[in-house]
């Protein structure tokens, strides 16, 4: 009799339960990759207390978290914070750890949170990113198309007209 095999990766939303392995993974971030995730904070900020909160802040309510489990061990998150005056609106951010990038985890994540978005009425996706974070932008004008320079940040803003159409 065939056995059905387990599939080793998958992308699953997060819960409350998941805070120690959110935090763990945003811990094995390099310190770059830190900055460029948290970009705003003052990298001093960016400790193991300062990302268990922020963990622990996301899965308690506080963001939509999509992951991507190598396994059992999460190698790659998509958060998405929807903004308190604005409800139509969220700030999307992700993290893939070194090891793991350039396989479009990213651009997985970015896909589910894109179609969570759009069960939760979301209609415009802003991703800010460093101006020396090519990669980010790379990634998003898959699915922003045009992106918006704004002193050293970049925006890439998802529309809903627009949502999972890519760029060629
Ligand atoms: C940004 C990040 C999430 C991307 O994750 P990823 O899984 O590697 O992304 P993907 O594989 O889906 O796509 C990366 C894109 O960048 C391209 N890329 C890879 N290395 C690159 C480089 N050095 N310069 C420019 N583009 C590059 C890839 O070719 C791909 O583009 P393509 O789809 O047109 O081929 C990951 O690099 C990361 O975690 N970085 C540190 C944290 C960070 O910057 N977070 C973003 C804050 S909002």
């Amino acid at each position: 009799m065939l056995e059905l095999q387990k599939v080793p990766f998958h992308v699953a939303f997060l819960d409350a339960q998941q805070v120690d392995g959110y935090a763990a993974h945003l811990a094995r971030l390099e310190p770059a990759a830190r900055v460029l995730r948290f970009h705003g904070q003052p990298p001093h900020r960016l400790t193991d207390d300062f990302i268990a909160a922020h963990a622990s802040d996301a899965l308690g309510g506080g963001a939509v978290v999509a992951g991507y489990y190598d396994g059992l061990v999460l190698r790659g998150v998509g958060e998405m914070r929807i903004h308190a005056g604005d409800p139509a609106t969220a700030d999307v951010a992700l993290s893939v750890e070194r090891e793991w990038r350039g396989r479009k985890i990213g651009e997985e994540l970015m896909g589910a949170l894109i179609l969570e978005a759009r069960y939760l009425g979301i209609r415009r996706i802003v991703v800010a990113c460093l101006r020396d974070n090519l990669v980010m932008q790379r990634l998003v004008t898959r699915f922003a198309g045009d992106l918006r320079r704004h002193n050293g940040t970049v925006l890439g803003i998802i529309e809903r007209h627009r949502d999972l159409v890519r760029a060629a």
